[in-house]
């Protein structure tokens, strides 16, 4: 009998990433679409949103979230370089996040934001929680997350959706400044 290849990657053969959708109790776990560039751009006018994301481009504008939405999240996906997706909330785009797929030891990487109106509802950790769960159901044997050592609202994300505090990192994350910040790295296991 054949055995299936070891590999610390998750099995993306029987999934079509253009179009993966994941359900929790309260959330679709969506492909973005054009009708999100005004949700997207309001939340990323969040002082917090910009500290600690610096990869956005920081004035914000209106024209970056579009590109977003329509060009760079829809590319990720057919390039098969990670599953963004909206966190959709009773219709309404309440946040987004990430399954990101480089190959690497520390298996596919979880990111998430939510936006300002809708934060303190558990949104961020339900969405960190099924992203992590269908890596880990697709076969990857870990999945992780970095954050900042100052963002204690991202550290209890992780910790909320079942990730275990692995230990820090130094000089990991270059901040807005240019400065480099240690970050606390979090993994998640299929037994977890
Ligand atoms: C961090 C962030 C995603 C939290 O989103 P959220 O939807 O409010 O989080 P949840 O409601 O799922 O809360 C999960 C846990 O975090 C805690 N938490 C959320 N915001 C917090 C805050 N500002 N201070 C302290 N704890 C906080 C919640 O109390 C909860 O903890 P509990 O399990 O002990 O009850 C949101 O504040 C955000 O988008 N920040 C800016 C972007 C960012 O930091 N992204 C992560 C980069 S690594």
């Amino acid at each position: 009998m054949s055995q299936p290849p070891l590999s610390a990657e998750p099995d993306l053969s029987t999934v079509d990433l253009r179009t993966e959708t994941v359900r929790t109790e309260r959330l679709a776990l969506r492909p973005h679409r054009a009708g999100d560039a005004d949700a997207v751009f309001a939340a990323c006018q969040d002082r917090e949103t910009l500290i600690w994301l610096p990869a956005l481009p920081s004035p914000y504008t209106r024209a970056d979230a579009a590109d977003w939405v329509t060009r760079l999240a829809p590319g990720e996906r057919a390039d098969g370089l990670g599953m963004p997706v909206a966190i959709e909330a009773a219709g309404q785009l309440v946040g987004s996040a990430g399954v990101h797929l480089r190959p690497g030891r520390l298996g596919p990487e979880i990111g998430w934001w939510t936006a300002p109106q809708a934060r303190r509802r558990g949104y961020a950790a339900e969405a960190a929680h099924a992203l992590a769960a269908w890596a880990l159901r697709l076969g990857a044997a870990r999945v992780h997350a970095f954050v900042d050592v100052d963002n204690t609202a991202s550290a209890a994300v992780a910790r909320r959706a079942g990730f275990t505090e692995e230990g820090r990192v130094r000089a990991a994350l270059q901040r807005r400044d240019g400065s480099w910040a240690d970050a606390l790295l979090f993994s998640r296991l299929p037994g977890d």
